[in-house]
């Protein structure tokens, strides 16, 4: 090789030299900005390391919520969408109705009767006229709010009403509706006070 060099070109080849000069510029921009959007990435789909969560959700409570559930939680989570949606406007999310617009539902002895049979027949068939609720007099109307619910989901309104804000009444089943209507037949006159209380609880 030595010989070669000296023999042919005589090309005098410099010794590497270790010296000493600063990184690039745009390696060190590449690396902070891959640094910084990994951090990104891995803050919104790491699901903060919870062994539990998997892509595409990115925390443990929204997993949570996108969970099916089953029975009597399932029951109470549809009854109370379909509550805040259908009811809630006018009786308040929280039950405790809205002066000049609906009456409490909080407390109502309509809805934490020990039968739910008077009760189911508000919505269904709407009320008017007097009507006295937890010691306050009203005097106004309801339509037929819930007449238009497959049976199921009125039953799991009433039951979210009847178990919630304090009530603990018993639940009712689409069955129980089921049977109710039928009794009532179809497109009912909305009731007064007098015309309920003569139904059994
Ligand atoms: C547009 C407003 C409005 C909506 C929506 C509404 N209500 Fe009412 N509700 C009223 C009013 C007003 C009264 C009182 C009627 C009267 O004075 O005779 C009433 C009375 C009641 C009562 C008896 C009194 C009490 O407070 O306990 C029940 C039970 C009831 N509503 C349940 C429901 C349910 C269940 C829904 C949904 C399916 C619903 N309401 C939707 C306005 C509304």
């Amino acid at each position: 090789m030595s010989d070669e060099n000296s023999s042919c070109c005589n090309l005098t080849v410099s010794e590497p030299t270790a010296t000493r000069s600063s990184a690039p510029m745009w390696i060190i921009v590449v690396t902070l900005s891959l640094l910084f959007f990994g951090g990104l990435y891995l803050d919104s789909h790491s699901g903060w390391f919870d062994a539990k969560v998997y892509a595409p959700y990115n925390s443990a409570e929204k997993l949570e919520v996108f969970q099916p559930k089953s029975g009597a939680a399932a029951a109470m989570a549809r009854g109370r969408g379909l509550y805040e949606g259908v009811c809630g406007i006018c009786h308040g999310s929280d039950g405790a109705g809205k002066a000049g617009q609906a009456p409490t539902l909080a407390a109502s002895e309509w809805v934490t009767a020990s039968g739910f049979n008077r009760l189911a027949h508000i919505p269904l068939a709407g009320v008017n006229g007097p009507m006295k609720v937890a010691g306050k007099d009203w005097n106004m109307a309801m339509a037929a709010m819930g007449a238009a619910l497959p049976d199921d989901d009125l039953a799991a309104v009433l039951t979210y009403i009847r178990t919630s804000w304090g009530n603990n009444a018993s639940a009712v089943s689409g069955d129980d509706i089921r049977k109710i209507r039928a009794e009532m037949g179809r497109s009912p006159q909305a009731y007064t006070v007098e015309q309920l209380k003569v139904l059994p609880e």
